[in-house]
C-alpha cells in the first residue's frame, strides 16, 4: 500500500494507492463507520461488508437523487449514527458523489472517505469534492465542495466491473493524458483496454498518475475558477450529446473530443486530430455519430460555461497542452456546422 497525502485549501486527503480492502480497517474504525455501496457491488463484493453497518442503494444514476438521500438518511438515524461516523462510499460515481452529499449535510457536516470501485469513480470521480445529486434533467444541480479525508484504491474490484464501464472510464484516462500528459498519451497508444486488464503494475501505475493529474488540477483552483475548467476538455459538446441522444458518458465525451480537436486545429493550428481519434478507437470509443448540430447548439446555448455570448472552449495548443479560449457563440456555431458538413 502506497501512502500519498494530497493538500487542498482548507482539507487534506490521504490517497492510498494499491491497497487491498481488507487493509481498510487500519483507516477507520469500522463500528464507528456506515459503508454505503450500490446493489451490483454488493452482489459481487459481499464479503467486504460482512461484519459492517452498510447501507445499501439501487444501482444507477437514476437513484443520484433526493429521496435515495433522504433514505440514507433515516438509516444513519436508525445506527444511531453521530457527528464522529465516518461515511465510506464504496462504489462508483454515483455512490460516491450521494455518499460525499450525504456525508456534508448529516449533521452539518461528518467524515467521509471513498472506495471508488469504475474507472470514472477512480480517475474522476472521487477525486476534487464536487459531491451531489441530480434534480429532474439537471444533473449534478444540488451539491457542495468538500474533500473525502481519503481515497482508497483497491484495483481488485475492477475484476467485477463490466467491459463497457471500463471503456466509459477510458474516455477520462485519454481526456487527462491530452489535456497535461503527453509522455502517458504515448503509454496509452502503446496499449489497450486489455493491457491494463491483464497487467495489475500497469494498472496500478496508470490509477496512480490519472489521480495525480486530477488532483494536481483541482489544487490549483479547487472552486474552478479557470484551471479546472481544463477538466471540461471534451465535455462541452460531449454534454449536449449525452442529453440529446442518451449515450454512455465516455462515448458523448469520446465524440466531444473529437470535436474539440477539429476546433484546435481550426483556432490554434493543432495537428494531432488524426493521433487523438485514432486513440479514442482504440480503446473502444466511437468518434462519430449522425448528430444534429441544431439540436445540440440549442443545448450548448444553456451551458455553463457559457458567460454571456462567449463560450469557453478547453482546446489543445498540443498534446498534453490545454488552453481555455473564449470563443463567441455565432462563432462556434459556424465552426460546428463546418465541422459536420466535413464528415
Ligand atoms: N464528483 C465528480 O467530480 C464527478 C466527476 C465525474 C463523474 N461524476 C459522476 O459519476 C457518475 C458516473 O460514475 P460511474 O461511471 O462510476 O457510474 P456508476 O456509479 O453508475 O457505475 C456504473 C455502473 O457500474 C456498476 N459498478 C461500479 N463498480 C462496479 C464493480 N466494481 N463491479 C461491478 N459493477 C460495478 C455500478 O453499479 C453501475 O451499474 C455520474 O453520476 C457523474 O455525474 C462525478
Ligand atoms: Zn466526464
Amino acid at each position: 500500500m502506497l501512502k500519498k497525502t494530497i493538500s487542498f485549501s482548507s482539507s487534506k486527503t490521504t490517497c492510498y494507492f494499491d491497497a487491498s480492502f481488507a487493509q481498510i480497517g487500519k483507516l477507520v474504525e469500522k463500528d464507528r463507520s456506515v459503508f454505503i455501496t450500490d446493489q451490483h457491488i454488493y452482489d459481487h463484493h459481499k464479503k467486504h461488508f460482512k461484519g459492517t453497518r452498510f447501507i445499501q442503494i439501487p444501482a444507477g444514476e437514476s437513484f443520484k437523487v433526493q429521496y435515495i438521500v433522504d433514505q440514507i438518511i433515516d438509516q444513519l438515524i436508525s445506527f444511531g449514527a453521530d457527528r464522529k461516523t465516518t461515511l465510506i462510499g464504496v462504489g462508483g460515481g454515483v455512490v460516491t458523489d450521494i455518499t460525499g452529499y450525504v456525508a456534508s449535510v448529516y449533521m452539518r457536516g461528518v467524515p467521509f472517505g471513498f472506495v471508488p470501485t469504475s474507472i470514472l469513480g477512480m480517475v474522476d470521480a472521487s477525486i476534487g469534492g464536487k459531491n451531489g445529486i441530480d434534480v429532474g434533467n439537471y444533473k449534478n444541480l444540488i451539491g457542495v465542495i468538500r474533500q473525502p479525508g481519503f481515497l482508497f484504491y483497491d484495483i481488485s474490484l475492477l475484476q467485477s466491473l463490466p467491459i463497457e464501464e471500463w471503456v466509459n472510464g477510458f474516455a477520462e484516462v485519454i481526456k487527462h493524458a491530452a489535456i497535461k500528459d503527453a509522455a502517458l498519451f504515448r503509454e496509452l497508444e502503446k496499449n489497450s483496454v486489455n493491457t491494463y486488464r491483464k497487467d495489475k503494475g500497469a494498472l496500478n501505475e496508470l490509477i496512480r498518475k490519472n489521480v495525480l493529474i486530477k488532483t494536481g488540477i483541482v489544487q490549483k483552483d479547487e472552486f474552478e475558477g479557470s484551471e479546472r475548467m481544463l477538466l471540461n476538455f471534451g465535455h462541452t459538446l460531449g454534454h449536449a450529446v449525452e442529453n440529446v441522444y442518451h449515450l454512455p458518458h465516455g462515448h458523448a465525451i469520446s465524440i466531444g473530443i473529437k470535436a474539440a480537436c477539429l476546433i484546435s486545429e481550426e483556432l490554434l493550428s493543432f495537428k494531432e486530430t488524426a493521433r487523438v481519434t485514432s486513440l479514442l478507437q482504440q480503446y473502444g470509443l466511437p468518434i462519430d455519430i449522425p448528430v444534429d448540430f441544431g439540436k445540440v447548439i440549442e443545448i450548448m446555448r444553456m451551458d455553463k460555461k457559457k458567460m454571456r455570448d462567449t463560450m469557453h472552449y478547453v482546446l489543445l495548443e498540443k498534446l498534453g497542452k490545454a488552453v481555455i479560449k473564449p470563443i463567441p457563440m455565432s462563432h462556434l456555431e459556424k465552426l460546428l456546422y463546418s465541422i459536420a458538413r466535413a464528415r
